[in-house]
This record gives structure tokens, sequence and C-alpha cells, in this order.
């Protein structure tokens, strides 16, 4: 293990009790936290299951931690832009009997050029819609699976209730969601309809699920490849962001403290413990009352199951 993850290490083998030998699948492994969470995960001693767009980054990292670590890394190709790969990823899972104990849902996006497909931005296909179907296609193979979301500080942004209660149909729904243009609002937007959905399903079947949010961390989510914003953005935001928030590796903290509790009440959620719940080791806190208000939460849901 690198110098740079000491800290992190001395965190995990004081806090980290019962995520050892568990089989657990994961997405977004190739990216910046996700990668750290394949790490910690394999020197913890569990086998993976890593769902990636890129198989030759997935190989690497699959043969990077097994000759380290000696555990197990399965490599499958998965992007919820395919419909196909996932439905891939659950026949795989089904053909083999594969034993899960956890699904971690670490993919999304954020600063991205705005893009319909099928009738939605893209941004609510990878954070929102194509989470909660694969979600449910998991909960229907294995009932008792804990789920671990990657949300984010950003649900706060108002949902506008008052319009989301008027929604009747499809169409509209669509419209309302295609109409908000400004991207930090759609990621926060995104990552609020995917916690009230599953809260609603957390009250409805009693499903194991858990948010997480790993505070702030200047990863690749604000990759100039991405060209959301202009050259002077990518000049300086990233790398003073790099500067001034946490490093991946303790952003990645909140998700295998989120592997290792057993299940959290509906009005809670883990993220870092310092300032503005944006820095720092992880703890469970309460929720904003407005995330789990079971009228919103219902509206989300039922629309959602319009899609
Ligand atoms: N960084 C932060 O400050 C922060 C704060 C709060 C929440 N989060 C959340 O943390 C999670 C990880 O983000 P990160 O910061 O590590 O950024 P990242 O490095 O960009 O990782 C994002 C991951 O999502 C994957 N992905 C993108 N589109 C996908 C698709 N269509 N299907 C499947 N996977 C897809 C990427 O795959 P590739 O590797 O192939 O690109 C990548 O592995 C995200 O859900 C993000 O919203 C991050």
């Amino acid at each position: 293990m690198k110098t740079k993850d000491k800290s992190c290490l001395k965190y995990i083998n004081s806090t980290v009790k019962n995520t050892k030998n568990k089989t657990i699948l994961l997405n977004g492994a190739t990216g910046s936290i996700g990668y750290e969470v394949v790490k910690f995960l394999s020197y913890l001693n569990n086998n993976l299951i890593i769902l990636v767009r890129n198989t030759e980054n997935g190989l690497k990292i699959k043969h990077e931690f097994e000759s380290l670590y000696k555990n197990k890394i399965y490599v499958l190709y998965f992007d919820y832009l395919n419909k196909d790969s996932i439905n891939n990823v659950i026949s795989y899972l089904k053909t083999n009997n594969v034993n899960l104990d956890i699904f971690i849902n670490i993919s999304g996006i954020y600063h991205q050029k705005y893009q319909i497909i099928d009738e939605l931005e893209k941004t609510y296909l990878v954070n929102y819609l194509m989470p909660i179907k694969f979600i449910n296609d998991l909960f229907n193979l294995y009932n008792d699976l804990k789920v671990i979301i990657t949300d984010s500080v950003t649900y706060h942004f108002n949902l506008n209730n008052k319009k989301l209660l008027k929604i009747k149909n499809k169409q509209d729904y669509i419209n309302y969601l295609n109409s908000i243009k400004n991207k930090t609002k759609r990621y926060g937007i995104t990552k609020r309809l995917l916690l009230e959905y599953l809260t609603n399903l957390k009250y409805l079947q009693n499903k194991n699920i858990i948010f997480a949010h790993p505070g702030i961390s200047g990863t690749n989510l604000f990759k100039a490849k991405n060209k959301a914003f202009n050259k002077v953005f990518y000049l300086f935001v990233p790398s003073l962001m790099k500067l001034i928030f946490m490093s991946p590796n303790k952003a990645s903290l909140s998700l295998i403290k989120a592997c290792d509790v057993d299940k959290i009440e509906i009005n809670k959620w883990i993220g870092p413990r310092a300032f503005i719940h944006c820095w720092g080791y992880p703890k469970i806190y309460n929720l904003s009352k407005k995330a789990y208000d079971k009228k919103i939460t219902n509206k989300v849901y039922e629309l959602t199951n319009l899609l």
C-alpha cells in the first residue's frame, strides 16, 4: 500500500469489522473513487465483481490488486447507456449462481454536455433512471441484498415540489426533467431523485439500502475531456479542487463504512464528519427532512415507474 494510504488504512484497521470475505458487486470501478474502493475492499480480502465501461482498464485493476491481495476480481463490461450490458450482467449473476452480499453503485456523471438519449437527458439516465432499473433487477434476484448508493450533498437542490406534485403523465415528467439546463442543478436533481425513489423502496419493501456520500474530491468527474465548460475553467478549477478538497482515497471511506454497517434508519446517511460534511472521516448523520417527505418520495416513485 502506498504511503498516501497510511491514514486511511489506520482508519480501516481500527473501524472495519464486518467487511471481510464478502462477495461485492460494484460499478464505477475505473473512476477515481471507485478505484480506491476496489483497493480497500481487496485489502480487506473481499471477492469483487467490477462492472466497467473500459474492460482493458478493468483488467489492469484486477491484476494489480489480485496480485497484491490474493482476492478474486471478476471484470464485466457494463454501461448504464447500454441496456444489453445491464441484462448481460443480470444473466451472468443468475447463470453462475453468484451469492452476492453487497452492491455498490458508484457510477455517476456530472459536468457533461446536455444530450438527450431515448427522450431523457443523459445525466438522468446514468445517475438516476438506469441505476434504479438495475437495482430493481438485482432485488428480484437477491431479496436481502445490501445496496449502497453513492449520493451527493447536491441532493439539497430544490425539486420544485409544487410543480412536481401536479405532474400526471410520463411526457410532462420528461419535459420537466429535460427543462433543467443548469448542469450543477441537473446533477443535484438526479442525485435527489435517486435518493427519493430508493427511500420509498426502503419504506415500502423494507430493503437494505444505505446512502453514502464521499464529500468533495477533485476527481475525474471534473475532467476537461467532458468539455462542459470553457478552457479557463479547466485551467484552474480541477487543480484548485485537488488542493482544497479530500483525495479520492479518503473520499472512498464513506463507502467502506457503508459496507461495514448492518442497516441504517430511513432518515440517516453516511458522509464525512467535518466542515459542512465535505471533509474528514465518515460518520452516520441525519439527512435533511425534505429528502424523506412521504408525499414527495411517493410522487417520485410513481413518476419514475412511468418512465
Ligand atoms: N468527486 C466528488 O466530489 C463527488 C462528490 C459527491 C458524489 N460523488 C459521486 O461519486 C461517484 C464517483 O465519482 P468520482 O468522483 O470518482 O468521478 P469519476 O472518476 O468520473 O468516476 C465516475 C465513474 O462513473 C463511471 N461512468 C460514467 N458513465 C457511466 C455509464 N454510462 N455507465 C456506467 N458507468 C459510468 C465512469 O466510468 P469510466 O471510468 O469508464 O469513465 C467512472 O468509473 C459518482 O457517483 C459521483 O456523483 C463525487
